[in-house]
């Protein structure tokens, strides 16, 4: 059994990104930008946006932070983005999900343009996905492929099973996986006998956000399981952690690779949202444009 962590992979990536920022900043003369918009104070929405500007600081990226209120109208946050598709100081925009009732996250995405859609949540940039065009993937399937394939996990012909059909994680998961030549199966809230369709899994995803929801009883011995659920949870000393959807303990000793939580999934959705925002950077400097 071996943990995949990301923080090897990170430290293996940070030259490269570095690098490539470095060479942005020297041609364009300023930072590749990514806008992140939050509405509402959602905690965990807090944390994961202080978390992806803590990052874009140490590589060199810079952010800017646009909080709405919960009751902002629609058109405000849409006028922003419109805004935001002109600013040519802005490679990158990112709507921070979930949005409160009664906004409607299909239709708040998709007023960004797909050469600044550095999450791959747009209508366009899925459907490029679909296709197998290239296209600025979604950041936490791309952040699972990376692990899978820095483990030299052997894809081609395996079976994945993705629990969870999220337009985020499972959708465009289940796309990539088929890049790879694997069996796919997406199991949801409404499949019968879920357990035993993880256990016919040689790659077995789960992204519900429910903690021990995979138990032995879901592993096939020697699968690697990824582990995408983030919960928050308390220890029994009563101090306040992050769990998984894995019973990492009960599980491990049956797996070939593993992924822990926290610093599994999570770091790795942060790095490739960075690749994502210099390689738009890159990609409208060189005279790609962002039209709207
Ligand atoms: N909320 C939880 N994860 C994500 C993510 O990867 N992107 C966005 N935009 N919102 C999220």
């Amino acid at each position: 059994m071996r943990v995949l962590s990301a923080a090897p992979l990170l430290q293996d990536m940070l030259p490269e990104i570095s690098a490539r920022v470095q060479k942005f900043r020297a041609g364009s003369g300023r930072p590749p930008k990514v806008a992140l918009i939050r509405v509402g104070d959602d905690p965990a929405s807090t944390i994961y946006l202080k978390t992806k500007m803590n990052r874009a600081h140490k590589i060199g990226i810079d952010s800017e932070l646009f909080a709405y209120p919960e009751a902002v109208a629609e058109e405000e946050v849409v006028a922003r983005i419109q805004h935001l598709n002109q600013e040519p100081s802005v490679d990158g925009i990112l709507v921070q999900l979930p949005l409160p009732d009664p906004l409607s996250e299909k239709s708040i995405l998709d007023k960004i343009v797909p050469e600044k859609d550095v999450d791959g949540l747009t209508t366009v940039t899925q459907g490029r996905l679909f296709r197998g065009d290239a296209c600025l993937a979604p950041c936490t399937a791309q952040g699972i492929v990376r692990l899978l394939k820095t483990a030299h996990v052997n894809m081609a012909g395996k079976h994945a099973v993705i629990v969870g059909r999220s337009l985020i994680v499972g959708r465009p998961l289940a796309m990539m996986l088929l890049h790879e030549n694997c069996t796919v199966t997406v199991a949801h809230s409404q499949s019968r006998n879920v357990a035993t369709l993880c256990r016919g899994a040689d790659i077995l995803i789960s992204s519900v956000g429910s903690p021990g929801f995979v138990t032995p009883e879901f592993v096939k011995e020697g699968a690697t399981v990824i582990d995408v659920g983030i919960s928050r949870s308390c220890s029994p000393d009563g101090t306040k952690c992050v769990v998984g959807d894995v019973d990492f303990r009960a599980v491990a000793p049956l797996c070939e690779f593993i992924t822990p939580v926290p610093g599994g999934v999570g770091p790795m959705t942060v790095e490739c949202l960075m690749q994502n925002v210099v390689e738009a950077a890159e990609h409208l400097w060189n005279g790609g444009s962002a039209s709207e």
